[in-house]
């Protein structure tokens, strides 16, 4: 079958692949970074991940602590640097670096780049005594990287309404991309946050977007059920028929996998299609499942029950 590959378009007029096929976090998460900790096989699925076809988008962030094994495989690929589209974060949660200036310039070092595709704001939690600067000099030092042409795009990550309302008082550039938390059992990590994205343009990125997968709900059957018989009908695996219906929501699913096989189906995600009906049932059932969050449970979880709405 031929290979089709569909983009996204931010709101600077740049085209971003619809959908990150290999995150270096969550099951590649490292608390330190020693020879010992060194993951020869995210090496290799990374590697694995820059032999597919089309542009390849990968997801980075320092705090995740696998630059080492990342800069490896970007190293080995014969992939063009311009078929490769890396997301790259500041950790703003865990001091890795100074400020997000001295975090990419460090990045890009290590990493032996001149640019990354897009660097985001790991989370909106950040203060002067925390940090030693606001969320508004965070932003400022963003736009310098992208007007450096370091960062070729800019944006945040588990912002809520308030936070990009704070952060677009003062911004003289609007964030690419939120970040987020988002999959048919949590469809709104922060109130009312998909809705306000969009309707600023701001693309709406979903990690964990197969998280009905990664953990069950035990009385969603009727949900799963669904989400086979589509797979079924399709020829696909549950997990493309659920990357798909993140995208068809207009929303960018960033995964990952330790096994080819789930890669490669990530990359080939555009060979089917769901009609209009099938992702609307899909959400209702999976609406109707009690909110399931896996990250940030500590500052999000007093929103679970406004979770699952979908505005
Ligand atoms: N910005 C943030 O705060 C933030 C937070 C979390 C994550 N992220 C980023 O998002 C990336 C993806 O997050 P995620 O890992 O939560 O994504 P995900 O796509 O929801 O889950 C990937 C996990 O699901 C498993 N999986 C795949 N197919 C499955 C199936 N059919 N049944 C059961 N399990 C299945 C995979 O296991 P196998 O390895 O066995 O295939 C893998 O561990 C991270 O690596 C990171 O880069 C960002």
């Amino acid at each position: 079958m031929s290979f089709h590959q569909e983009f996204f378009t931010l709101n600077n007029g740049h085209k971003i692949p619809s959908v990150a096929i290999v995150g270096t976090g969550t099951r590649w998460y490292k608390k330190e970074e020693t020879k010992d900790s060194f993951s020869q096989k995210l090496v290799e699925q990374l590697k694995y991940a820059l032999t597919l076809p089309g542009m390849v988008h990968l997801d980075a962030a320092e705090v995740y602590r696998t630059y080492p094994e990342f800069s490896e495989a970007l190293k080995q690929t014969s992939k063009p640097r311009d078929e490769i589209f890396i997301t790259d974060k500041y950790s703003t949660q865990l001091k890795v670096t100074k400020d997000p200036i001295e975090g990419l310039e460090t990045s890009l070092k290590r990493n032996n780049l001149e640019y990354v595709d897009l660097y985001l704001l790991h989370s909106p939690f950040i203060s002067k005594e925390k940090n030693g600067f606001t969320l508004e000099e965070a932003w400022k030092q963003m736009e310098q990287l992208y007007k450096q042409g370091k960062a070729k795009n800019i944006g945040v990550s588990n912002f809520s309404v308030d936070d990009l309302q704070k952060l677009m008082a003062t911004a003289e550039i609007l964030p690419q991309v939120n970040q987020i938390e988002y999959n048919a059992f949590l469809l709104n990590q922060t109130p009312g946050i998909v809705r306000f994205c969009q309707d600023h343009k701001i693309l709406v990125a979903a990690y964990s977007p197969l998280g009905p997968l990664q953990k069950k709900s035990e009385v969603s059957t009727e949900f799963y059920d669904y989400v086979k018989s589509l797979a079924d009908k399709y020829g696909k695996t549950e997990a493309q028929v659920l990357l798909r219906w993140v995208t068809k929501n207009g929303i960018l699913p960033v995964t990952t996998s330790s096994k080819k096989e789930r890669i490669q189906a990530a990359q080939n995600l555009f060979t089917f299609d769901l009609t209009p009906e099938e992702v609307e049932k899909i959400t209702g059932l999976g609406q109707h499942t009690k909110a399931q969050r896996l990250y940030w449970n500590p500052e999000y979880d007093k929103f679970n029950a406004f979770s699952q709405t979908r505005d």
